[in-house]
C-alpha cells in the first residue's frame, strides 16, 4: 500500500462555539495552552503520517497557517486547502482530492482530541487493508450520534444518523481511513437535509457496494471540542496528565501546589495555584487564587481575583472579581474587572452572541 496522507478539517463554521469563532477558528483555541489542532497534527505524525493536508475556511484559515505554518514545527509537511464553503465532511474529503491523489489517507476532525493517538488505528489499516476503518466510542446516548450497527465481528454493517431505536451505543468518532474509493462514493451524493454532503453517507454507499468497512473502538478516551462544555472537560482531561515544570518566578508568598507549569517570565506573587493548572509565558497572577484545571495563557494578568476550572486566552485581564470565575472560556485580550466603591452595577462592552452568566 502507498504511504498514507493526513487530511485534518479544520475549516467549519463553528457556530456552537460563537463568539470565539467570530474572529478566530476553533481548531485553535488552547487546551492546556497548545491549540486543539497541535494535539492532531501531533497525533498524525507519531503515527508516521507526515505528509498532512489541512482543510481551512476562507474566513479562518490565514490564522490557521500562520499557527502551524509549514509543518516544520512538527516535524511535518504541510499543504493548506482552502474549503470554499462549509458544505459537509465528503464535501470536503472532494475538496482535497488533488492533494489526496491516489494515496490512502486518515481524515481527522480537527476539533478532536484523542487520547491514545493514532499509531493503532494506522497499523490496523495497513495490515488488513480494509476499504474504510472508522473509530468508535461508546456513548450515553446515541439518539444523538451517528450511530453503527456491527456484524459481530469488526464490520460495519449500516450506519444510523441519529437513530430513535439505535442498534448500538457505538458512535463515529471523527477519524476515518479511507482508499481512494471514498472519491467516487463521495461523488454521487446529494446534500442531505441540513445541506450538506455526509461522510456517513459517503461510508454508507461503500457498504451497499460490498465494500469492506471495519470499525475499531477507541482506547482511552476520544473529546469533540466543539461546544463550551467540551472544551473545558478536554481541558480537564489533559491537565490531568500534565507534569510539573516552574520557569516563571514564584515570590515567598505564593504557594504552588500539585502538577502546575508556569512558563518563562510569568510572577506570581501572593498567589495561590492549586493544580492541575497552567500558567502561560509571561502572565501575572498577584492576590490571586487559580484552582485546578485551569490554563491562563500567555501575557494575562488575574488580580485579586479566583479562577477555577476554565481557560483564558492570551493577553486578557482579570481584576477585582469579588466572586470566583469558574466554568468558563474567556477569548483574548477581554478585560473583565470590577470597579471599586457604590453604586455596584455591571458596566459591559461585550461582543455579538456573547454569554455571561451571573450567579
Ligand atoms: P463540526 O463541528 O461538525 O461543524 P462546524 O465546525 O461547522 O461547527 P458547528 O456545528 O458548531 O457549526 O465539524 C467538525 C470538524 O470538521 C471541525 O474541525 C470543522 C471541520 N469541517 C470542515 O472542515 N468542513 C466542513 O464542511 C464541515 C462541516 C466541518
Amino acid at each position: 500500500m502507498e504511504p498514507l496522507k493526513g487530511l485534518i478539517l479544520s475549516g467549519g463554521a463553528g457556530t456552537r462555539l460563537r463568539p470565539i469563532t467570530h474572529t478566530s477558528a476553533k481548531q485553535l483555541v488552547p487546551v492546556a495552552n497548545k491549540p486543539v489542532l497541535f494535539y492532531g497534527i501531533e497525533a498524525l505524525v507519531e503515527a508516521g503520517v507526515k505528509e498532512i493536508g489541512i482543510i481551512i475556511a476562507p474566513e479562518t484559515g490565514d490564522e490557521i497557517r500562520a499557527a502551524a505554518g509549514d509543518g516544520s514545527q512538527f516535524g511535518a509537511e504541510i499543504t493548506y486547502i482552502v474549503q470554499d464553503s462549509p458544505a459537509g465532511l465528503a464535501h470536503a474529503v472532494l475538496t482535497a482530492e488533488d492533494f489526496i491523489g491516489s494515496s490512502p489517507f486518515v481524515m481527522y476532525l480537527g476539533d478532536n482530541l484523542l487520547r491514545d493517538g493514532l499509531r493503532g488505528l494506522v497499523s490496523t489499516f495497513t495490515e488488513h487493508e480494509p476499504d474504510a476503518l472508522i473509530l468508535l466510542t461508546p456513548v450515553d446516548d446515541p439518539e444523538s450520534y451517528g450511530v453503527a450497527e456491527l456484524d459481530g465481528e469488526d464490520n460495519i454493517v449500516r450506519l444510523i444518523e441519529k437513530p430513535k431505536d439505535p442498534p448500538s451505543n457505538l458512535a463515529l468518532v471523527g477519524v476515518y481511513l479511507f482508499q481512494n474509493l471514498i472519491f467516487d462514493a463521495a461523488r454521487s451524493l446529494e446534500p442531505s437535509w441540513r445541506g450538506e454532503l455526509e461522510i456517513t453517507e459517503a461510508i454508507d454507499k461503500l457498504i451497499d457496494d460490498g465494500r469492506t468497512v471495519r470499525s475499531e473502538v477507541v482506547r482511552g478516551w476520544w473529546k469533540d471540542t466543539g461546544q463550551l462544555a467540551d472544551m473545558l472537560e478536554a481541558n480537564r482531561l489533559v491537565l490531568e496528565e500534565l507534569v510539573t515544570e516552574i520557569e516563571g518566578d514564584v515570590d515567598e508568598d505564593s504557594k504552588v501546589e500539585g502538577r502546575v507549569v508556569i512558563g518563562p517570565g510569568a510572577k506570581l506573587e501572593r498567589a495561590v495555584v492549586r493544580g492541575p493548572a497552567v500558567i502561560g509565558a509571561g502572565a501575572h497572577i498577584e492576590d490571586a487564587f487559580i484552582g485546578p484545571y485551569t490554563s491562563i495563557g500567555d501575557d494575562v494578568h488575574v488580580r485579586r481575583s479566583e479562577v477555577e476550572n476554565s481557560i483564558v486566552l492570551s493577553g486578557s485581564v482579570v481584576e477585582d472579581l469579588g466572586t470566583r470565575m469558574e466554568a468558563s472560556l474567556l477569548g483574548k485580550e477581554v478585560k473583565l474587572t470590577r470597579s471599586q466603591g457604590m453604586p455596584q452595577t455591571l458596566q459591559l462592552l461585550v461582543g455579538d452572541r456573547s454569554e455571561i452568566k451571573l450567579v
